[in-house]
């Protein structure tokens, strides 16, 4: 059996919905799970009790972040532990990629990959670029302007889509086959990079890039939690010192087919409707 955590979320939900469309019997774990009928499983991370894993030969771990990092690395231990004393065959992890470990959330990322290659299961991580539609949020425009300390850096953003894409499609054939992609890491980082300034253009927006400092400012005036605005910083930063834009990528080999155009998914997911 197969099963998918966070499927409520974003990523999950594609995941497990991916799944169940490719003939992949998958169950959904959730701290919801009635939103899933017969499918669902209540899995909660912080909560020891719910980590029941019996009968699962393959765990798709969409990583449990948006908090500190004791929190998640508690999260992540403790159902990798569960994976371990409850028999489950291979985790396939769904990681940040290694461009990223400038990022403040990278530290629990690499600790996850750690944990698993310690462990004594089978795994593949997914190295998952930056999501296009993040991009899009971060940049979109105010009043016809996008202002936003990005620089002229360029990210190598995928679409969200894509990225669930490939989890189903490497989750389906470990389920198929209990030797595929054993111990693999796959990079997932986007392959094309483009910047604010093209972003800006697609809206028909002025591009007026402010100061990494001018953010923080506007971040400290926000109702944000208290983890938040280094979070954000941080892609900030890493964007606009070109440390995102590598767009050498595991993506179109697992895909099968071109990846989705990163740019429009992003332009879409910044127009104020979708915000
Ligand atoms: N590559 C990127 O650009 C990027 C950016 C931001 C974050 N991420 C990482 O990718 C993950 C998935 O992204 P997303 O867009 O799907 O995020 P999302 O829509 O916010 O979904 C995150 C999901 O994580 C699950 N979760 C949270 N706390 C949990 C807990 N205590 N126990 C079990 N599950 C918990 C929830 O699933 P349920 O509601 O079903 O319980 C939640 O819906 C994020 O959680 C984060 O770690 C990646």
């Amino acid at each position: 059996m197969l099963l998918v955590t966070g499927a409520s979320g974003q990523l999950g939900s594609r995941v497990h919905t991916g799944l169940v469309a490719a003939g992949v019997p998958a169950h959904a774990g959730s701290r919801t799970p009635s939103a899933f009928g017969p499918a669902g499983r209540l899995l909660d991370l912080d909560d020891p009790a719910t980590l029941d894993l019996a009968g699962v030969d393959v765990l798709v771990l969409v990583s449990a972040g948006y908090a500190e990092d004791d929190v998640v690395l508690t999260r992540h231990d403790r159902v990798l532990t569960a994976a371990e004393e409850q028999g489950v065959g291979h985790v396939v992890y769904t990681s940040l990629t290694g461009a990223g470990d400038h990022l403040g959330f990278a530290l629990a990322h690499r600790w996850t990959e750690r944990r698993l290659a310690c462990s004594g299961l089978r795994w593949t991580v997914l190295r998952n670029g930056l999501y296009a539609e993040l991009f899009g949020q971060l940049a979109a425009p105010q009043n016809g302007v996008v202002a936003a300390p990005f620089g002229s850096g360029a990210l190598a953003a995928v679409a969200r889509q894509d990225l669930a894409d490939v989890a189903v499609r490497v989750a389906a054939d470990v389920a198929a086959d209990p030797s595929a992609h054993v111990g693999r890491v796959y990079e997932l980082a986007g392959t094309t990079a483009f910047t604010a300034a093209q972003l800006a253009r697609a809206w028909g927006a002025e591009h007026r890039p402010i100061t990494l400092g001018a953010q923080r400012t506007a971040l400290a005036g926000q109702d944000l939690l208290p983890f938040q605005p280094a979070m954000l910083m941080s892609i900030y930063s890493t964007v606009a010192a070109g440390l995102l834009a590598d767009t050498r990528s595991d993506l179109p080999d697992l895909l099968g087919h071109p990846p989705r155009d990163a740019l429009a998914a992003a332009v879409a997911a910044g127009v104020p409707e979708a915000i």
